[in-house]
């Protein structure tokens, strides 16, 4: 998360770059596009030193520094106190909440144990997880502006919803079962979760996230929403946070109509991607499916922001599995993974929905 806004804070001293196309979804889906490749920063010196620059320790913690305070700014600009949302959330006991969110059974991949968006521990600590929403939210807000300029206070719920309603269509276009247990790899603190519960109403979605950070953060906030709902007098929602890996996520087989994975592709290796895509088909159901969103590396807006030297090492020093992304061929793992070659959306200027089923038998 923290990446992206480290992108979008290199980004924006640049000139005014034309739109290149418009705001509008893309409508029709196609074939799920393999692997793009975008191109490299032509001015190989410049990445070079740039490359130095973010491998100095001071100008990292500046630059992160930078970053963290941009996200309150927009929250500032957009009317709402990101800093008041983060400290309230801070004087929570969270020592007894992660312990109680904590499954010690469960084995983290080397690959995650990395220092990820420019927090030295990456996902498994707090500071993320009680930032993970006003970053969203911030992160987000520019999303649907071609300039990465323009702050909508709906971005982030846009992007969601519009994954959703691109899934649905791609279900749809590929006779997929009807979706009631939906099992969310990568849940975070629920915020992908909730989008998919508004989207398929009725349904039970079960959230899967490697850190019981976020973990106990998404329980604490639900305890907290159940305590309003109960108050209106309504039914607490239907969703269940487990500690625990997508590529072992210990559900029975064939206990789920859809798989969502949301922004987590980018955050692994192309082996745990595939890994994940042959456990969601495993815990499917037949003419259930699987459905990724994700950054498009084909979309004009990630093509320029590789071809810039500066975004191109923020982004890059802040994700540490980004290249590897961008080699994912993700109809291939799909395919590999037993499911029908992938059909595709693009649900944003830089994002994309891609569905697969898989096969009735
Ligand atoms: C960028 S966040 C996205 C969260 C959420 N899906 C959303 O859209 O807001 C990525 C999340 O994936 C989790 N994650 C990364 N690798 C994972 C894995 N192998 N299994 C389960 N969760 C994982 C991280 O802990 C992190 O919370």
């Amino acid at each position: 998360m923290l990446s992206q806004s480290l992108t979008h804070a290199a980004q924006a001293p640049a000139a005014a770059r034309p739109a290149r196309r418009s705001r509008g979804l893309q409508c029709r889906a196609q074939a799920a596009t393999g692997t793009v490749v975008p191109p490299r920063p032509k001015n190989e010196l410049l990445v070079g030193l740039v490359e130095a620059l973010f491998k100095f320790p001071p100008f990292f913690a500046f630059a992160a520094k930078n970053a963290r305070a941009m996200i309150v700014k927009r929250g500032e600009k957009m009317g709402m106190d990101f800093q008041a949302e983060i400290d309230a959330l801070r004087s929570v006991d969270w020592d007894e909440e992660v312990a109680a969110a904590r499954d010690p059974t469960v084995k983290y991949p080397s690959y995650y144990k990395k220092p990820f968006h420019a927090y030295p521990d990456g996902n498994l600590a707090m500071e993320p997880a009680l930032e993970m929403t006003v970053a969203a939210r911030s992160v987000h807000s520019v999303v649907y502006d071609p300039e990465g300029k323009k702050l909508d206070p709906e971005g982030d719920a846009k992007l969601r919803s519009t994954f959703n309603d691109c899934t649905k269509v791609l279900l749809e276009e590929q006779g997929a079962r009807p979706v009631q247990d939906i099992l969310d790899v990568g849940a975070a603190t629920g915020l992908s979760s909730l989008a998919l519960l508004k989207a398929f109403p009725g349904s039970q979605v079960t959230g899967i996230d490697l850190s019981p950070h976020m973990i106990a953060v998404g329980r604490y906030l639900q305890r907290q929403r159940n305590a309003d709902q109960a108050a209106a007098g309504q039914q607490p929602e239907q969703l269940r946070f487990v500690h625990g890996a997508g590529e072992d996520t210990r559900l029975p087989d064939g206990c789920m109509d859809l798989v969502s994975i949301m922004l987590v592709c980018h955050e692994l290796p192309a082996a745990a991607s595939q890994a994940i895509f042959a456990e969601a088909f495993r815990v499917l159901r037949p003419g259930g499916a699987l459905a990724v969103m994700e950054m498009n590396p084909a979309s004009p807006i990630f093509q320029r922001i590789f071809s810039n030297p500066f975004p191109y090492v923020a982004f890059k020093s802040t994700e540490p599995w980004l290249l590897e992304y961008l080699s994912l061929d993700m109809p291939g793992a799909m395919t590999a993974a037993g499911f029908l070659p992938p059909r595709q959306l693009e649900n944003s200027p830089r994002h994309k929905t891609v569905v697969a089923v898989k096969p009735q038998q």
